[in-house]
């Protein structure tokens, strides 16, 4: 079992009717001046199962507070107009507290603004690119605005991570931005809320966390309660994503995928496992890049094909780990027998949602696979990978996912 250094400062809020009972009370102890961010306007809409929209709900909530605006924040979100746009507003209205309600892409830009804008000593208009070397890391966030969130996506786990992923359209990048700096302060997590998602959206958000855990799961050192963590995660998702595809308002579903998505990204899951390296995000970050596809779709497609480049381009002890892994994984989620089977059941089982299996579905063609593999190579570490990737793996992976 390796060492580990664990802390989450954020608070978590969590059930049916927590934004009524809780945020007021929460949003008094920050400032008084408040930027609300969200997306397209999914929190503007009324659905059969709500009297209102979130939007107005919130708006009635912390309607003693100075109020500013950021909408259109897209999925996939992007440095510039969004992030720059929310900085903006945090240096020109001196803002006490951002509060996200939308999905991770809406919270994972908040987590960008908040420390760009907590770090950052000029006007971002005079200092774009040092507000880019603050996203990508190259120079270090010391400080940031507070995040409270409402998240209506269950997926990413960003309610309870201190990263996001922000996308920069002009170099074909989305990268991971990190810093303990831009953990909320607090998270209400409302199930309720994921009633409203889009089928593709609930399917999305099943493939990426399933992908987060399997992140963690693939790995060289690994104990036995992690094992069990993750197996039983993902077959509670396995199992509750068919109730909702049924019965969408089923709200125990719904609670118990979101508490699975929430822990997903935090690291909870594999406290003492070795690093992986997550070689299947580093890909799908390129996929999500250079054609904007949703995340959790790029992920599934290629969930199948790595397990089955690993197993086999490995050779000699590596080997054998890679069979323990995807026998073990199998075995115990979809109780299969031998490596084979494992992967054909995690393929099966995307299929079977509903969720393409391949990039063409997504819109991908030939013409830039050796492109985003170069990209990958050279940007996202995966020769470091538990299975290391080269740029030529990357590129075989690819091009296993056309068809
Ligand atoms: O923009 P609006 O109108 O709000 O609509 C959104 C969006 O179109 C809609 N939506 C969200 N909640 C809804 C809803 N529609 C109806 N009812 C609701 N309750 O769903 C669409 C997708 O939303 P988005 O926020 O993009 O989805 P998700 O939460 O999956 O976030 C994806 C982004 O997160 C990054 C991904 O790369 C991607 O950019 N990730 C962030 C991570 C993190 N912070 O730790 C880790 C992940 O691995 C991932 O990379
Ligand atoms: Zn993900």
């Amino acid at each position: 079992m390796v060492n580990f250094d664990y802390q989450t400062p954020t608070r978590l809020i969590f059930g049916k009717g927590v934004v009524r009972e809780k945020l007021s009370s929460v949003m008094n102890k920050f400032g008084k001046r408040v930027l609300i961010t969200y997306g397209g306007g999914s929190i503007k809409r009324v659905s059969e199962w709500q009297s209102r929209s979130l939007y107005d709900e919130v708006k009635e909530i912390i309607a003693d507070k100075e109020v500013f605006e950021l909408s259109g924040i897209q999925p996939n979100p992007k440095f510039n107009p969004s992030v720059v746009d929310g900085v903006r507003i945090c240096q020109d209205e001196k803002i006490d507290v951002i509060l996200s309600v939308g999905g991770g892409s809406v919270l994972d830009c908040t987590k960008a603004i908040a420390g760009v804008a907590g770090t950052l000593q000029g006007k971002v208009d005079d200092n774009i690119e040092e507000a880019w070397d603050i996203v990508c890391g190259r120079k270090p966030t010391t400080s940031a605005v507070p995040i409270v969130d409402i998240i209506t996506m269950a997926a990413t786990g960003s309610e309870y991570d201190s990263g996001g992923v922000i996308s920069r359209t002009e170099t074909n990048d989305k990268l991971a931005y990190f810093s303990y700096h831009v953990f909320p302060a607090v998270s209400f997590i409302d199930p309720t809320y994921t009633f409203t998602l889009p089928v593709k959206q609930t399917l999305a958000g099943i493939a990426d966390c399933i992908n987060h855990i399997m992140e963690s799961y693939f790995c060289a050192e690994h104990i036995d309660m992690n094992d069990a963590f993750m197996e039983g995660a993902i077959k509670s998702l396995i199992k509750n994503v068919k109730t909702v595809l049924r019965d969408p308002a089923n709200y125990d579903a719904r609670a118990e995928i979101f508490y699975a998505t929430t822990l997903g990204c935090n690291g909870i899951y594999c406290l003492g496992n070795s690093a992986s390296g997550w070689p299947m995000h580093g890909m799908e970050h390129a996929l999500s890049a250079y054609y904007d596809i949703t995340h959790g779709e790029g992920l599934a497609i290629i969930t199948p094909r790595w397990m089955q480049h690993i197993l086999e381009h490995s050779t000699g002890d590596l080997h054998n780990q890679v069979v323990e892994r995807i026998e073990k994984f199998g075995k115990n989620i979809f109780d299969t027998e031998g490596c084979e089977t494992s992967i054909k059941a995690m393929h099966d089982f995307f299929r079977e949602i509903g969720i393409p299996m391949t990039l063409p579905e997504v819109g991908i063609d030939e013409s830039r696979l050796a492109e985003m593999a170069k990209h990958v190579a050279e940007n996202e570490g995966l020769d470091q990978a538990w299975v290391p990737l080269l740029e030529k793996d990357i590129l075989d992976i690819f091009k296993a996912c056309m068809k």
